[in-house]
């Protein structure tokens, strides 16, 4: 299964929006198709929407008939600020891209022909270097998992969410090769139903065992004994190692706090957001309404009730055990930890 590929008429993506019920594909042959992509969530999770964009600027690129150096680079900036515009949480998606366009920037006098090429180089790496970094990442952190544990994630944070391996999921991932014989629960996700569309599904793939439950019933759980430890993703970890993750995310680290059970979040260091001190300086999304109202198109609330829709919540440090990175584990107090895996 793979999350994107590129081809000549474009960006490939699988489209998650359809999954489980249907295994399919969109081909985004423009800037703007990859940016409906985003938005309407055909592709999602941080690292997969920051590779999407890295190629959409790409397709921007491809597609400009502009000869002139100037007018070219406005052009590219233009095509960036629009795909920035889709989802403001995820900071994978401004980290990718800056740095596309930072190679337009650095690239001396090159000309147009040779900045297109650039670009498309750049987004392939960027797919390249996320999935190294999943494996990398999956590989450190599937030593904190015990051999049988069972393991509570939320939301996808799967090779569907990234270039391929996961985060959350490739550390369950890295252990299950391993050997290990853990054991998956899998919440729900509501609104959107990541973890039973998308992880349910993406586990199942992969025959590691893995169990469906709905957000309320975490707790039950884990006040049996029957959680040994939780892993989730992020979209956006702050400078002092706050962890903005899907709504949600905030309730199982307290529940894990209440019950003794160690909370990880795994992430690359391009979801680290070094740039913000805390997690109250993260835009959250807010969704439309009709994603809590409906289940699949299909009416599940009265008409005309009032609704809030936050994609994203915060998880304070203070209740995050390790934050598990390509670069290493990394431990309280963040501020000094996080800041030493940038130097
Ligand atoms: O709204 P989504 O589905 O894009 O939210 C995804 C998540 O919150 C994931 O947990 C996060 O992006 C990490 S993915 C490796």
């Amino acid at each position: 299964m793979k999350t994107m590929d590129w081809c000549d008429k474009g960006l490939i993506l699988l489209d998650q929006t359809r999954l489980p019920l249907e295994v399919s594909y969109i081909t985004c042959s423009t800037a703007e198709e990859v940016a409906v992509a985003i938005k309407t969530m055909q592709v999602r999770g941080a690292p997969a929407i920051g590779a999407a964009a890295a190629y959409g600027l790409a397709l921007a690129a491809l597609h400009s008939d502009k000869s002139e150096r100037k007018a070219f680079i406005d052009e590219i900036e233009a095509a960036a600020w629009m795909l920035g515009a889709t989802r403001p949480t995820a900071v994978n998606l401004f980290w990718a891209l800056n740095r596309m366009t930072k190679v337009v920037l650095s690239a001396g006098d090159a000309g147009v022909p040779e900045l297109k090429k650039l670009l498309l180089d750049e987004a392939h790496l960027i797919l390249r270097e996320d999935i190294e970094m999943n494996q990398r990442m999956g590989k450190l952190g599937s030593q904190l998992v015990p051999h049988g544990a069972r393991i509570l994630t939320h939301c996808n944070a799967g090779a569907l969410a990234t270039g391929g391996y996961g985060t959350a999921l490739g550390v369950i991932r890295a252990a299950h090769e391993a050997g290990k014989e853990v054991q998956v629960f899998a919440d729900e996700t509501r609104p959107l139903l990541q973890g039973a569309r998308l992880t349910a599904w993406e586990l199942q793939q992969d025959s590691i065992p893995v169990t469906l439950i709905t957000d309320n019933m975490a707790g039950y759980l884990m006040q049996k004994g029957l959680i040994d430890l939780a892993v989730v993703g992020a979209d956006r970890i702050t400078a002092n190692g706050d962890v903005a993750n899907k709504i949600g995310t905030y309730t199982v680290a307290v529940l894990c706090g209440e019950h003794g059970i160690p909370f990880y979040a795994a992430a690359p260091f391009s979801t680290i957001d070094m740039n913000l001190e805390k997690g109250d300086d993260i835009i959250i999304e807010e969704r439309e309404a009709f994603e809590v109202t409906t289940v699949f198109g299909q009416q599940i609330a009265p008409q005309g009730i009032k609704v809030i829709n936050p994609a994203f919540d915060v998880t304070p440090n203070r209740l995050v055990t390790a934050i598990i990175t390509d670069r290493g584990i990394v431990r309280p107090p963040y501020i000094e930890s996080l800041r030493k895996l940038f130097t």
